[in-house]
């Protein structure tokens, strides 16, 4: 099977002729995985995937990871997650609402990091509902000297939980979600990870924290550790030629690959007018640098 592959951005990519729910050759899997190293965000149009097809094209990239909150996994397919502002007749939120509000390496606060990103965009808003993406490679390649000298070898803290967080609010549309964070705060240990990341296949240096996850520097205190957070995340976003942002339309399905990107849900809908996306997760490695 071959597909046709166009550049959409120096990020992200575009596929057309790959039917992700038949069975792929071994040289069609490797082409993908050769496509991601060289655009980190891939779309594959018209696809037209169940829950557990999704599961199994996500699981010939790899085993997925487990999701924690069964009450938004899919009943077809427990490793599909559902991320939805939809309803149930009662009231009820039938997925995840506020998934990725801010910018984020998917589970970084995990110390083996999912590696990448399958949503599948089953229903999507007339309005709003974008995805934002930041090429974290193009970030730590245009960063200065200086600022590169002195996080080379460091390790920056990852925490889940938002109210350990003052770079982050708790979105009121979810129920429980304060309580939730406040749990979290004791209940889930925090995970030191490099602040540059080196791409396991390619080799490239990434900046790997996130406005999200990150709330300290490991050795640092904070008087010094966050007005340097703040520099790096305010270099991060100073040039938009690192962004891309996808539109999604029906049937989209996009990969990512987290090693090296930092992405964000752009919102920008309101119930009843409803999106739906299914996601996968395929399981990572401990992230590491290596000096280049
Ligand atoms: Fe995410």
């Amino acid at each position: 099977m071959t597909f046709q592959i166009h550049s959409l951005s120096p990020t992200a990519a575009e596929i057309a002729g790959l039917d992700c729910s038949r069975a792929l050759p071994p040289e069609t899997l490797e082409a993908l995985r050769a496509a991601l190293k060289e655009h980190p965000v891939i779309c594959i149009r018209d696809q037209h995937l169940d829950a557990p097809g999704l599961g199994a094209f996500a699981r010939r990239l790899g085993p997925l990871e487990k999701q924690d909150r069964s009450a938004f996994c899919h009943p077809d397919d427990s490793d599909i997650l559902i991320l939805s502002n939809d309803r149930r007749a009662d009231g009820s939120q039938i997925g995840i609402v506020d998934a990725g509000d801010f910018w984020h390496s998917d589970s970084s606060h995990m110390s083996e990091p999912c590696r990448y990103t399958m949503l599948y965009a089953v229903q999507n808003p007339i309005k709003g509902g974008d995805t934002h993406y930041i090429d974290m490679r193009k970030v730590y390649e245009a960063l200065p000297a200086s600022l590169k000298n002195e996080i080379a070898g460091c390790e920056a803290v990852h925490h889940v939980s938002k109210t350990l967080n003052p770079r982050v609010t708790v979105s009121a549309e979810r129920a429980g979600a304060a309580d939730y964070y406040k749990s979290r705060e004791t209940a889930t240990k925090s995970v030191t990870q490099p602040m540059v990341r080196t791409h396991p296949e390619s080799g490239e240096q990434a900046l790997y924290i996130s406005p999200r996850f990150t709330i300290a520097i490991a050795g640092m205190d904070d008087a010094e550790a966050q007005p340097l957070l703040d520099e790096l995340f305010r270099f991060m976003f100073s040039n938009p030629a690192w962004q891309y942002t996808h539109k999604w339309r029906d049937n989209d399905l996009v990969i990512w690959d987290n090693a090296c990107l930092n992405h964000m849900a752009g919102g920008g809908y309101e119930y009843p007018d409803v999106r739906r996306m299914h996601r996968a997760t395929v399981a990572g490695d401990r992230p590491f640098y290596r000096a280049s």
